[in-house]
């Protein structure tokens, strides 16, 4: 079966086509997003909350991301995989960044990296997506960042953050990017960086103005302790799983 490919999410964002994006971390959640017509199944570091039982993203390991991921590619028909790069394997270097984006391409079987970060991760994206690697960025709230501020909250709502967060769009466009993921973006921001940019953006709490959207699977089938407020709910899946 032929899988999207970054061409056909490219051709979906040109005939202003929403491009759907899930979460998956294994074969049944892949299969099911899959047989859904998801375009893109991303293998989140979510992982560690939803699946490894960790507090934030940042425990999460390169072994654990390509272990998970290549259940994912196993499990998924058409959809496009792309994977995320965990805490500290794509920040140190440019080089150690593709050494494994690599791996996820090569042992793992996904089609693309996703790695989160601004203006000062354009140099790395740019190394990648020059050597074959495609590359989906992710600014606005940044989970593996969690540290430096201890909540999670809204992004671009006082003018120093919206510049920023601008130039950090236009930075990963120019640099290679073929789609941005913009998380917990005020929603008039995320509308004027979807038109600006050439290439497409995909929100997560920022709004229905982005050219995607993307969802965490154990969200949407009901199954998280905690329901963020912009997950939709569409099946109370740990009640129905218990009462079976
Ligand atoms: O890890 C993840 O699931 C993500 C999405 C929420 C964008 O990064």
């Amino acid at each position: 079966m032929k899988k999207i490919t970054v061409k056909d999410i490219i051709n979906l964002w040109k005939e202003k086509s929403p491009i759907a994006v899930l979460t998956a971390y294994d074969v049944p959640t892949a299969t099911i997003a899959s047989q859904a017509e998801i375009d893109i199944i991303l293998v989140g570091d979510s992982l560690g909350m939803t699946t490894l039982g960790y507090e934030t993203t940042l425990p999460v390991t390169i072994e654990e991301m390509l272990h998970h991921t290549k259940a994912v590619v196993r499990g998924s028909r058409n959809s496009m995989v792309v994977a995320d790069m965990p805490f500290m394997t794509y920040q140190i270097t440019p080089e150690s960044a593709m050494k494994n984006a690599t791996r996820f391409l090569q042992e793992a079987g996904a089609q693309a990296v996703k790695l989160e970060g601004g203006v000062q991760m354009a140099q790395t994206i740019k190394r990648l997506t020059s050597s074959g690697i495609p590359v989906m960025g992710h600014i606005g709230l940044l989970p593996q960042s969690f540290n430096l501020e201890g909540k999670y909250r809204k992004y671009g709502k006082v003018k120093d953050e919206k510049t920023q967060l601008i130039e950090d769009a236009k930075a990963l466009a120019e640099a290679g990017a073929f789609s941005i993921v913009l998380e917990g973006v005020e929603t008039n921001l995320a509308a004027e960086i979807t038109e600006l940019l050439s290439i497409p953006t995909i929100g997560i709490a920022s709004g229905s103005h982005c050219s995607g959207q993307v969802q965490v699977i154990s969200d949407i089938f009901g199954l998280s302790d905690f329901t963020p407020k912009h997950a939709r709910v569409y099946i109370e899946g740990k009640k129905l799983f218990t009462e079976a």
